[in-house]
């Protein structure tokens, strides 16, 4: 295969993850919700967000100490684009959206009932990467709609039909299919 060079985005290259949607608590108690796809889980309870320091979310976790990750489905791409405006704090991206907040179990912070799961998470650290701050959270709590177990006790993506935003800041998003396993191939 003849390779071509990115320099200049060679990050970009890197967009395989699912989105998420973080939902967080403002002062006033409503809650906000914003779209975000650069992260990972980076130890057995810990998850690393690269999060821009001006948006709502960055400053509700820095304030509360905790957030919670929603995990959607395909059915909600729209919410995805809702949820990475800014909306003023006196409005809630999930009334926006048309979706749901439901209480959780160890934190204050709701999470969003139509999503397939919900990761509780108190904030721990972060490391500041200029615009953007990696905040790292320890996950406390998970929640997962029944129907989407798979096997090995965490989620089927596949069945869950999580959408992937393969070319942000264009809303093109894509589910995963056809899974194959190292011996198929
Ligand atoms: C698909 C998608 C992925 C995004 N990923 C990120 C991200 O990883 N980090 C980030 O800082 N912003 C990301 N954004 C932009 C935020 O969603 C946007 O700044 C939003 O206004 C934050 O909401 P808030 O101010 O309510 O926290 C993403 C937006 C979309 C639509």
């Amino acid at each position: 295969m003849a390779k071509i060079r990115i320099d200049a985005k060679a990050t970009s290259l890197c967009r395989t993850r699912p989105c998420m949607i973080i939902t967080t608590l403002h002062e006033n108690g409503i809650v906000n919700a914003g779209t975000f796809g650069a992260y990972t889980n980076a130890g057995p309870k810990e998850i690393a967000i690269a999060i821009g320091k001006p948006s709502h979310t960055y400053q509700n976790i820095k304030r509360t100490g905790e957030f919670v990750i929603n995990i959607p489905s395909q059915d909600h791409i729209a919410a995805l684009e809702t949820c990475g405006e800014s909306i003023p704090p006196d409005r809630s991206e999930l009334d926006a959206a048309g979706l749901t907040a439901a209480p959780t179990v160890r934190i204050k912070t709701p999470l969003i009932a139509e999503f397939v799961a919900n990761i509780e998470c108190e904030f721990w650290k972060e490391m500041e990467i200029g615009y953007h701050s990696l905040v790292i959270g320890k996950a406390v709590c998970g929640h997962l709609g029944e129907e989407y177990l798979d096997e090995s006790g965490s989620i089927d993506v596949i069945k869950a039909r999580v959408p992937f935003g393969i070319r942000y800041p264009d809303p093109i998003y894509a589910v995963l299919g056809n899974p194959k396993s190292a011996d198929e191939t």
